[in-house]
């Protein structure tokens, strides 16, 4: 039985007013279940907010969008995995495609800000994904391996089996275009195939997510799929009542 996981990756939007109109909206839609795992990625400024908007839901987590890779220090305008925990979070995306190639962050940073998170106790999701251009070279499995390799490098491979993975093809994230059940699973199953080699049997528990304009029509047959574990959504998780349809699947 899947035990799924929805998380909403609101990037840059959502000022805290904004987040919590949108929770308490969305709260009344979602009532506690225990069946699923959602999680909220806000801007790190509305961090504080959604944290406490959701004291009484233990079943709703909270995460950071983005860290850095040392603990405190000279690095104006960043923030810490450590920071981020005080403010409330236990989540944090790693390796986000727009992370990667919008701010140019490299497999190495990417793989310093996993081990960031361990010490400072947030779960990383680890996102992976190729370009159209690599789709199209036939290098889809290569490059997500390879970002994945180089996402676990400087960790214990024995937590690996607390991490969440999310499978995001660039040129799926808010163009509209989704991958297909098949070509995502197609995918995951190679993930979980290196999981399996990285961390043995316990790399079989770890939920992969895929994401790349899901919404509420195409989120559920993604996530009917082998091994799509859940989902990780961007534009469709900032309304509310489209975002519980979602999680409801
Ligand atoms: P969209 O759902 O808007 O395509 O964004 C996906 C994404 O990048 C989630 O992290």
């Amino acid at each position: 039985m899947k035990h799924p996981v929805f998380a909403a990756n609101w990037k840059m939007n959502q000022a805290p007013a904004d987040a919590e109109a949108f929770l308490r909206q969305f709260l009344a839609y979602y009532p506690k279940t225990q069946d699923r795992t959602v999680i909220f990625f806000p801007s790190a400024l509305s961090l504080h907010t959604v944290t406490i908007a959701l004291q009484d839901r233990s079943d709703i987590k909270v995460g950071v969008q983005n860290i850095h890779w040392e603990d405190h220090g000279a690095f104006t305008g960043e923030n810490s995995a450590s920071i981020a925990r005080g403010a409330g979070a236990r989540y944090t995306l790693v390796g986000h495609s727009e992370r990667r190639h919008v701010f140019g962050e490299t497999d190495e940073q990417a793989g310093k800000k996993v081990a960031a998170a361990v010490r400072a106790g947030l779960t990383p999701l680890f996102c992976v994904g190729e370009t159209l251009a690599e789709r199209e070279a036939g290098r889809t499995v290569d490059v997500v391996l390879r970002q994945l390799r180089a996402g676990v490098a400087e960790v214990d491979k024995a937590q690996l089996h607390t991490f969440l993975l999310a499978y995001e093809p660039v040129w799926a994230i808010g163009t509209g275009k989704t991958a297909t059940p098949a070509d995502a699973s197609t995918v995951h199953m190679a993930i979980r195939q290196e999981l399996r080699t990285l961390a043995g049997a316990r790399g079989e528990g770890i939920p992969i997510l895929y994401g790349g304009s899901v919404n509420r029509g195409n989120a559920g047959s993604l996530l009917a799929a082998p091994e799509v574990g859940g989902l990780l959504v961007g534009g469709a998780s900032l309304e509310a009542d489209g975002w519980a349809s979602i999680v409801r699947n």
